[in-house]
Parts: C-alpha cells; structure tokens; sequence
C-alpha cells in the first residue's frame, strides 16, 4: 500500500473511531438537581467568586459547554463534576456531608480550581489581589485555614 493509502486508511478509522465513541451513554447525564440550600455566604462577592471558580463542579448549577457532549472530554467533564459535587456540593449545604475541612487551603495552594478548569475558564484565574479577598471571603464563611481554630460549627 502507498504512504497516502495508508495515511487515508490511518484517517478513516480514526474518524470512525472518533464516530462509534459518541455512542457511549456515559457522560451525557448533564442533569443539574435541585438547589436545596447555600452556606450563609459572608458576601455576594465572595459567592459570585465561588460561582466563578468553583460552582461548575461544586453545585448543581453546572453550566455545561458544548464540548460536555463531545466524547472523550464529555467523560472527563462527567468525572470531574460527579466527584466534585460529591466531596463538597455548595448547593445542598447543611443537607449532606460536606467535605469543606481544608477548602481555604486548597484554594490558597493553588489545587482548586484545577488547572485544566483555569486553562478552559480564563476569568477563573484569579489576580492576587482578587484571590486574596476570595481566600478572606472562603474563611469569615466556612472558617478555618487560618492555622487553628479547627471546626468552628454554624450559628445557625
Ligand atoms: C473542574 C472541576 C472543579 C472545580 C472548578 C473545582 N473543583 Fe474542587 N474538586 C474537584 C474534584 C474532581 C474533587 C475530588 C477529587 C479531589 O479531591 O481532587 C474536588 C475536591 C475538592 C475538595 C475536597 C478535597 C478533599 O478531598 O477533601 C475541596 C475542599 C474543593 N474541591 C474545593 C474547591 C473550591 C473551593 C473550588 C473553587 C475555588 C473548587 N474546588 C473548584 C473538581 C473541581
């Protein structure tokens, strides 16, 4: 066979590949559930970060792109916001377990948002300046990372 046979060959199953992977229901449940309740944020500066930065994998109000029903990145998306919301779902606080301990450090440290989430949200990168009201903003309404204190428990 010649190159060019060969690399038409290469092309076509590709395609085809790329066709028949579309066909896997996994990662095309775009369901958003309902909002029950929200922490008592301690502004709407610090939430509308939040829904900047966090809210697309931490909430049931994803906003899902257009790329969320193409395979494979619809798998990864699908992952990412299962996981998310499970460990830590901002829309059903008080009502689940929420795994909220070290949210300001992960924040400060740089592990969330996740970088591929940044790469593909630009306005979730926060400035320093920015990050640092958001990190202020994270700890007068869920407390700690300020290295001691430990559980501070709701007023509510
Ligand atoms: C692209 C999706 C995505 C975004 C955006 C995102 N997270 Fe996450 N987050 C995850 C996933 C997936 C996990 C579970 C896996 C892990 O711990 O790495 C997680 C876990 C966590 C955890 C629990 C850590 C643990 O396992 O104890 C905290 C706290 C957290 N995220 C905070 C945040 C905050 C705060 C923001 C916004 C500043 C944010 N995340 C933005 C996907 C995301």
């Amino acid at each position: 066979m010649t190159t060019r046979g060969l690399a038409l060959r290469l092309f076509v199953v590709l395609v085809a590949g790329f066709l028949v992977i579309q066909l896997v229901p996994y990662g095309r449940n775009h369901s958003n559930p309902p909002v029950l309740a929200e922490p008592a944020w301690n502004s709407p500066a610090t939430r509308a970060m939040a829904v900047t930065a966090c809210f697309d994998c931490h909430s049931n109000v994803t906003t899902w792109p257009w790329y969320s029903n193409v395979a494979p990145v619809s798998w990864l998306l699908q992952r990412h916001v299962d996981e998310g919301r499970e460990k830590l779902n901002f829309s059903t606080w008080g009502t689940a377990r929420q795994e909220s301990d070290d949210l300001v450090e992960k924040v400060r440290d740089g592990e969330m948002p996740t970088w591929d989430f940044m790469l593909l949200h630009p306005d979730a990168r926060l400035s320093a300046a920015d990050k640092a009201a958001f990190l202020a903003g994270l700890q007068a309404t869920f407390g700690g990372g300020g290295g001691g204190g430990g559980e501070g428990g709701g007023d509510d």
